[in-house]
């Protein structure tokens, strides 16, 4: 079988993502099957992680495979200087497909070259972070009935947010209407504009979003991410630019849904937690899910 890696949400067709999220459906409803029997998967995090690392290695136990790994690359050989290229020829010897996170943007695709197995990219920088698209596709799916014609507000760290990057490739295809909500330093980067542009669709750009909120039906919020910053005064200036409150919500549509792809700082309130618009925790919970119907299409087993 040819090798096939998912490094960006690109990697993917319309329609193969679709078989994903239906795929993930299946396993909703009956997650433990043993379909990665004798299978080893390496989990390779050089950045930290709870919910990605954790999430793929629970999708791995529950569909019988084995892991190996490191959650920190400071246990590894690359403390002693070895490069990503000799790392992942050698773990690529050991297992049969690698779930990567590294902070550097295009250090999935550079790892997909080099291996022998299959790659997932499981958030390369500021860049990409195509797994979290698709539980955050099934999320929205599954609350909206729908992915067409959504109107989608993305707040927050536009210009450093691998997940909306990817969320909003994704979602341009099912012809999105996109409200960016970022304050001047941290807006959406030209290149994602462009890609917009190219494909003919509305996007619109704000610094606040109060007066507008009513039009939502997905408010994606993001955290501002401290550790993109090379200059701690300019975190320090943002930090804090959006709190999403519940008092923010009353006029709101009915089937309006909150997601983040977290973790949230301070950008949501936890006054917002108990309000039925909060899905972040049950969208993490998705990514279980969609990450055993990842697993299984790159590895080319049919449930
Ligand atoms: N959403 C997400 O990537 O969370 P973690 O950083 O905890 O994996």
């Amino acid at each position: 079988m040819k090798k096939r890696s998912l490094v960006s949400i690109d990697d993917f067709s319309t329609e193969e993502i679709l078989k994903v999220l239906d795929l993930a459906v299946e396993f909703e409803k009956q997650p433990v099957r043993k379909l990665l029997e004798g299978k080893v998967i390496a989990t390779l995090f050089f950045e930290p992680s709870t919910r990605t690392r954790l999430s793929f290695e629970s999708a791995i136990n529950k569909l019988g495979g084995k892991i190996v790994g490191f959650s920190d690359s400071s246990s590894s050989s690359v403390a002693k200087g070895e490069t990503l290229h000799d790392t992942i020829k050698m773990v690529s010897s050991y297992c049969d497909l690698i779930v990567m996170r590294h902070p550097i943007e295009g250090s999935a695709r550079y790892a997909s070259e080099v291996s022998s197995v299959p790659i997932i990219n499981a958030g390369d920088g500021a860049n990409q972070h195509p797994t979290q698209t698709m539980l955050d596709l099934y999320s929205i799916r599954k609350t909206q009935g729908r992915l067409e014609n959504l109107n989608i507000f993305m707040v927050g760290d536009l210009k450093y947010g691998r997940t909306v990057h990817s969320l909003m490739m994704a979602m341009s295809r099912w012809k999105a209407t996109f409200n960016f909500i970022a304050p001047e330093e941290l807006r959406m980067p030209e290149e994602f504009k462009l890609y917009l542009d190219n494909m003919g669709l509305k996007f619109y750009e704000h610094t606040d979003f109060t007066d507008i909120i009513s039009k939502a039906d997905i408010i994606y919020m993001t955290r501002v991410q401290k550790e993109r910053f090379s200059d701690p005064m300019e975190y320090e200036k943002v930090k804090n630019v959006y709190v999403l409150r519940n008092s923010m919500l009353e006029n709101t549509k009915p089937n309006m849904r909150i997601l983040h792809p977290l973790p949230r700082v301070n950008e949501i309130h936890p006054d917002v937690d108990s309000n039925p618009k909060a899905y972040y925790f049950e969208q993490a919970l998705n990514g279980v899910f969609t990450r055993q119907a990842i697993l299984c299409t790159l590895l080319g087993i049919k449930i």
